[in-house]
């Protein structure tokens, strides 16, 4: 088993943010995990698997968290990580994090789109595994997160909401829930300008799990929002002057939301995904 301790991240009650928005809040604090994002549950799970199978490089694209996790995972298992970026497109912080545990990072000119078809030829090598979410295993770890809500709660909320880039983190939860029985609604949040949002972590014009996250959310009775910019920063400052939480901006897309997505006195969990020491520009 590869691991560095990821996962049973904190489940914080918020009071201010709770009587601001009048309901019940809850924080799902993922920065708590060893590279600072949600990504590592996944990445246990992903390169454990790896090993297992023999590789030698691990593949991945990214718009910087699932860089950093993939790169520490590889080197707690002595493998070798390849890391590609859109040039440019990147938090410096999340690739001093790559390079610090040795990872390569490769810079293609063009979208996360470009740089995702570049990792998948890349994964395609003898003894290279993508560790994409479309790598069935991230999934199976992401769902964790879920199964801790329903423990630290000792049920579903009433509602989940979470930032929506690529959806593989909601399609995550639906699973991990949907395997309790107990399915919250889904209101995952995406930015108005996905290609050019200040939260890069989010800057993903093409959704690769599309077509499952509107299904996931249609049978939870939820719905996918939309913030701008704007919305987003102000929802990151909220949290850390009223919460004391300094999250990256596509983390506080969940509370910038709230809202759209739950109803008076609503028990809400919103999934705090990454740190902001990560992405402070
Ligand atoms: N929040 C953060 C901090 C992220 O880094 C990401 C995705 C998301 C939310 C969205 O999750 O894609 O499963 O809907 N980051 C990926 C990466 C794309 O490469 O680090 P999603």
């Amino acid at each position: 088993m590869i691991t560095l301790g990821e996962g049973n991240t904190p489940l914080l009650r918020a009071p201010r943010l709770s009587e601001r928005f009048g309901v019940e809040l809850w924080l799902k604090w993922e920065a708590a995990n060893p590279t600072g994002s949600f990504k590592d549950r996944g990445m246990a799970v992903a390169v454990t698997h790896a090993v297992e199978e023999g590789a030698h490089t691990l593949v991945c694209a990214s718009t910087g968290n699932t860089a950093a996790s993939c790169a520490a995972y590889a080197a707690r298992a002595g493998l070798r990580a390849v890391i590609v970026v859109a040039a440019g497109a990147a938090a410096g912080p999340k690739l001093l994090q790559v390079r610090a545990v040795g990872g390569e990072v490769v810079e293609v000119e063009g979208t996360f789109s470009d740089a995702f078809s570049h990792a998948e030829e890349l994964g395609l090598q003898e003894g290279h595994v993508l560790v994409n979410s479309t790598n069935p295993d991230r999934i199976e770890g992401q769902k964790t997160a879920a199964l801790e809500i329903v423990e630290q709660l000792g049920g579903a909320p009433d509602v989940l909401t979470l930032p929506y880039g690529g959806g593989g983190n909601t399609k995550a939860y639906a699973r991990g829930f949907g395997e309790r029985g107990t399915l919250p609604r889904l209101h995952p949040v995406q930015a108005a300008e996905r290609a050019t949002t200040v939260a890069s972590a989010i800057r993903i014009v093409e959704p690769v799990h599309r077509a499952e996250l509107e299904q996931a959310v249609a049978d939870s009775g939820g719905a996918v929002h939309t913030v701008d910019d704007d919305a987003m920063v102000e929802a990151r400052r909220l949290l850390g002057r009223e919460e004391g939480l300094f999250c990256e901006p596509a983390s506080a897309a969940g509370i910038a939301a709230l809202p759209e997505s739950a109803g008076a006195g609503e028990r809400v969990v919103c999934v705090i995904t990454g740190h902001g020491l990560k992405d402070p520009a």
